[in-house]
């Protein structure tokens, strides 16, 4: 069943990554990514009621955001390795579910908001299509990571290798793209809550294929 589940929720997102979804949003959001709060595509009121976490997003700069991504994801990491000897297989599968929706809903963010915000506002274009060939990377292991299920041979190595690939991107991240950004004139509150509208609308359309695909 965990693998009939990913492979409708696959269909919906990862196949929109990169050049189709990001490629088809980045005009308007390359604009507006300077000015102060245009909600632009992100205000769109997609999803269910069930994705807003909360009535109204809390305000949050853009960085705080995407920190507080990166800790959840790498928390879930931790948490994988330490209890995998112990979890029963489906129990695995509801984790390493989990952490490939919060991927892919956050490479999908920044792909879409704040990767081409950040290539307006810093010179270091290396740095920007090196995070984006790593998303392409870890998107392969995830992809496989659905395709599979904890009994196969590969599953927790493909795990692991995930985990790790993940925390350098994030070390990249935060280590050098972020100060960057963060001394741009970049209006981060505003694409602050350009993210997080964003996040809450993917979020909610993965969770209404995830309740479709339990309903069959
Ligand atoms: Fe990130
Ligand atoms: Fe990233």
């Amino acid at each position: 069943m965990a693998k009939t589940q990913s492979k409708r929720k696959r269909s919906g997102s990862s196949k929109s990554r990169s050049k189709s979804s990001g490629a088809s949003r980045s005009s308007s959001s390359r604009s507006s990514t300077r000015s102060t709060s245009r909600r632009g595509a992100s205000s769109r009121s997609g999803g269910s009621s069930r994705s807003r976490r909360s009535a109204s997003p809390r305000q949050q700069d853009a960085i705080a955001l995407l920190r507080a991504d990166h800790k959840n994801v790498s928390d879930m990491f931790d948490e994988f390795e330490r209890r995998k000897g112990r979890l029963s297989p489906d129990k695995k599968m509801e984790i390493v579910q989990t952490i490939c929706r919060e991927l892919e809903v956050h490479t999908q963010i920044e792909e879409e908001i704040f990767y081409p915000a950040a290539r307006e506002a810093v010179k270091e274009q290396d740095l920007l299509d090196e995070a984006e060939v790593e998303h392409g990377s870890a998107k392969e292991l995830i992809r496989q990571l659905q395709d599979g299920q904890p009994g196969d041979e590969m599953f927790d190595a493909r795990v692991k290798v995930l985990g790790e690939y993940v925390k350098h991107h994030v070390k990249e991240e935060q280590g050098k793209l972020f100060p960057m950004v963060k001394k741009s004139r970049l209006d981060m509150r505003g694409l602050g809550e350009q993210l997080m509208m964003r996040k809450q609308e993917l979020m909610g359309q993965m969770e209404g294929q995830f309740q479709g695909g339990m309903q069959e």
